[in-house]
Parts: C-alpha cells; sequence; structure tokens
C-alpha cells in the first residue's frame, strides 16, 4: 500500500526472541519494516546476521533519527525500563516483549504513554502467540467478564507434563526447557511462580482495570508440587496445572491468584501441554471461550511482536479501557478457597487456620488433607509453602458464601469435631 508507514526498527536484544523476530521479519516483506540497528550487551557471541547490524551502545538505536520503532526483547527489566522510557520520551513507538519490566513498572509507564501519546505494546508479553491482551483489551466489556482462568507460563506447564506424563525427572524436564529457548535465565523465576504472577498483574489491568504490583498479589510455583500429588490426582481424573484465576464476586470485587490446581480430564486446561498457554473467559454471553496456543519459544513470542508491529502501522494503541473508561474493579480478600494440602509432617499443618476440614489421609506416607480456608489465612503466613508441604486448589475452588461457612462450622462444633 502506498501510504502505509514505514516503520524503521531499532531492536535491542538478540536472543531467542530477537533473533526469531529478525527471520520472522525476514519472511514478512510485506510488512515494509526493516531493522536498522542491534543493540547487544556484548560483541563475544557468533552471531546469524551481519556485523554491521549490531552495536553496544544503546544511544545508536534511541538517538537516531530514522529509527520509529524500538523493539525491545532483553531480560534484564531495570535496563528494559530505561530504554522504554527514553525511547517513548524521544518520540517513538516501543514494542517490548518484558513481562517483569511491564509488571514492575506499569504506573510509570501509563504515565509515560499519557506524556507522549506514543504507542506502548506488549502483546508477547503474555501468552506469547496467544492475541489475549487485544482480545482483553477489545472484545470484552467490563460488565460481562464473569472469570479467567489461565495457564500463562510455558516452562512449567512443560515441565509438568514431561514429570508426570512422561516420566522424566525435574532437574531433566527443567533442562529440556531451558535448552528449547522457553526458561528464563533464571529459571526461578518459572519455577517459584514469579513469571506467571508478572503477567497475571497486567493482564488484570487489561481485563479488570486493576493496577496491583505482583508482589501484592499471592501466588506459588510448582516447586513444592510432590510426585505422591499426581497420584491423587489421577485416581480423582485430574491434572495438576499452574492456574492464574480471576473472578468476579458477588460483591463486585475480584478474587485473583496464580497457584496450582487441580483440573479435572474435561476442562479445557487439561488440554494444555508442554509449552502450550491456555485461557478459559467465562462472560455473560459468549459464555465459555477458550484460547490455545504457544506460550514460549522463539518463533510464536516473535510471532506477537510482529503482530504489535504490524499494528504500529495504523497507529494502534491500548486505550486501558477498563481503566480509564469503566469503573476499575478492586481485588478482594474477602471469599475462601477450597484446598488441598499435602505433607510429611503433621506438626507444620497450623489446623486451626482452617474453617474446616474435609478430608484427613493421614495413614499414607504421604499424607494430605482437603478442606476450606480463607484467602486472607493463606495470605497472612507462608507455612503453605514451607517445610515440604505442598498447596494445591480444588476445582471450582473458590467459594463465597459465607453462611455455608458458617453453618458447617456450627455443624462441626456441634458433633464436638471443632
Ligand atoms: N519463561 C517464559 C515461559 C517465557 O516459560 O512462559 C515466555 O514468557
Amino acid at each position: 500500500m502506498e501510504n502505509q508507514k514505514k516503520l524503521i526498527i531499532g531492536l535491542f536484544g538478540f536472543g531467542v526472541v530477537g533473533e526469531g523476530l529478525y527471520k520472522v521479519l525476514q519472511q514478512t516483506p510485506s510488512l515494509n519494516a526493516s531493522i536498522k540497528k542491534v543493540c547487544i550487551k556484548n560483541y563475544g557471541k557468533k552471531r546469524n546476521a551481519p556485523a554491521s547490524l549490531f552495536t553496544t551502545d544503546k544511544d545508536d538505536l534511541l538517538n537516531d533519527l530514522d529509527i520509529n520503532v524500538i523493539v525491545e526483547v532483553i531480560d534484564d527489566a531495570d535496563a528494559a525500563f530505561e530504554i522504554v522510557k527514553t525511547a517513548l520520551l524521544n518520540g517513538k513507538d516501543v514494542v517490548s516483549a518484558s513481562k517483569k519490566m511491564i509488571a514492575e513498572h506499569l504506573p510509570e509507564l501509563l504515565e509515560l504513554q499519557k506524556q507522549t501519546g506514543r504507542s506502548f505494546l506488549y502483546e508477547s508479553a503474555a501468552c506469547a502467540s496467544i492475541p489475549v491482551i487485544r482480545n482483553l483489551e477489545e472484545y470484552y466489556d467490563n460488565d460481562l467478564l464473569h472469570s479467567i482462568k489461565a495457564i500463562v507460563n510455558g516452562s512449567t506447564n512443560f515441565i509438568l507434563t514431561k514429570i508426570f506424563e512422561e516420566g522424566l525427572d525435574f532437574k531433566e524436564a527443567l533442562l529440556l526447557a531451558q535448552q528449547s529457548g522457553f526458561a528464563e535465565s533464571d529459571p526461578k523465576l518459572d519455577v517459584e511462580g514469579h513469571d506467571a504472577v508478572n503477567k497475571w498483574s497486567f493482564l488484570l489491568t487489561h481485563a479488570y482495570g486493576i493496577i496491583e504490583n505482583p508482589s501484592e498479589i499471592l501466588f506459588n510455583g510448582i516447586q513444592n508440587i510432590h510426585i505422591a500429588d499426581s497420584i491423587v490426582a489421577k485416581t480423582k481424573n485430574r491434572q495438576i496445572k499452574l492456574v492464574a484465576e480471576a473472578k468476579k464476586l458477588s460483591n463486585g470485587k475480584v478474587a485473583a491468584f496464580v497457584l496450582p490446581q487441580f483440573v479435572n480430564d474435561t476442562d479445557p486446561l487439561a488440554f494444555v501441554k508442554n509449552e502450550f498457554n491456555g485461557v478459559v473467559i467465562e462472560s455473560s454471553f459468549a459464555d465459555k471461550q477458550f484460547f490455545y496456543g504457544k506460550g514460549a519459544g522463539s518463533f510464536p513470542t516473535a510471532s506477537a511482536v510482529l503482530s504489535d508491529i504490524s499494528a504500529l502501522r495504523y497507529g494502534y494503541k491500548y486505550e486501558y479501557k477498563k481503566l480509564y473508561h469503566h469503573q476499575p474493579h478492586q481485588l478482594s480478600d474477602d471469599f475462601f478457597l477450597r484446598v488441598f494440602v499435602s505433607f510429611d509432617n503433621l506438626s507444620f499443618i497450623p489446623r486451626n487456620r482452617f474453617e474446616w476440614i474435609d478430608e484427613w489421609h493421614i495413614g499414607e506416607e504421604r499424607k494430605y488433607l482437603t478442606g476450606v480456608i480463607s484467602f486472607s489465612a493463606l495470605k497472612e503466613s507462608n507455612w503453605w509453602k514451607e517445610n515440604g508441604n505442598s498447596l494445591i486448589l480444588l476445582p471450582d475452588s473458590i467459594i463465597e458464601e459465607t453462611h455455608t461457612r458458617k453453618i458447617k462450622k456450627r455443624s462441626l462444633e456441634l458433633a464436638g469435631i471443632a
């Protein structure tokens, strides 16, 4: 098209995603976009692109007046923020894949977008190839969105699949995730749930207008899951997944967290294997919808970066509709969760913190219980992440009817159990 804006890109980072983007762009000449310079940390490594393309000086990109788009795919969150900030202030549009940076700096990034009027797009930062941000932003109206349940981290899903379905041990599975380019440079970020909660924090902004630092959202990873937990799951026709969940409560607020969950074999999320991600959205009229696609890896992530670059041709910006045009939602602590907890040592289980306990299985080598606990009780202390304890949510875990709780508690008291 004649009048299409020519996009001259300055690319920061040439790792798994950066190199993927370079290759993908070469195969997409119709986009009318080309990379002018790539900024890397050191020249040392051999790279599959002409040496003249590379620089180690960020100003070669940020101060180049020809470059109108900065694409930033590095994994140092602090450096990434400085790059994005300078690029926006220098009048450039920005595409980023830095989940941690976006999660930690969202309020400043919102201000910078207002101040500069430039586009800042980051579809690849959550669920890679699945267009979840643009869908939440454009398609779903605030009032209609009842809940979202999602697998947002490819590495942990890959590891769970390899351990529980293919019999690999944890180290082998993690190594394979690293070799495939799915894992973060520090894989603890994946395994302990940090990456998932980072993504969840800004998905909550696009879904519900919630601005919350990830450190304030309750989360765990897969590090405590015990092999015996998967045996319990199998006997009940369930699988264990790391699930990010948000649900609108009857008090108008939103329950949100990232925790391991048992999902029934019939649940769409049970079909999500390996590095795939999945998002199940429930809304008033559309009912249930399921998005599925690769959530990590070079080309799937580059495909989302490419889609953002393409959107810049027509000046696309996130409007943050749920934040600016609707009444933003707040998070709630006022609900209860149905949980499974497995453990080695009963003395590390604070029984009095539970509303009630439904099942005790303390005859087995690996003991477990199921019961109901308030969300606030989980927030108050970390006993459920420590001393070999493993907490996994049961399906349909969220309970809000407190009268049910009171009745149950009363009946246990009358029976002399509570
Ligand atoms: N380490 C991330 C994951 C990469 O496994 O999901 C994609 O964000």
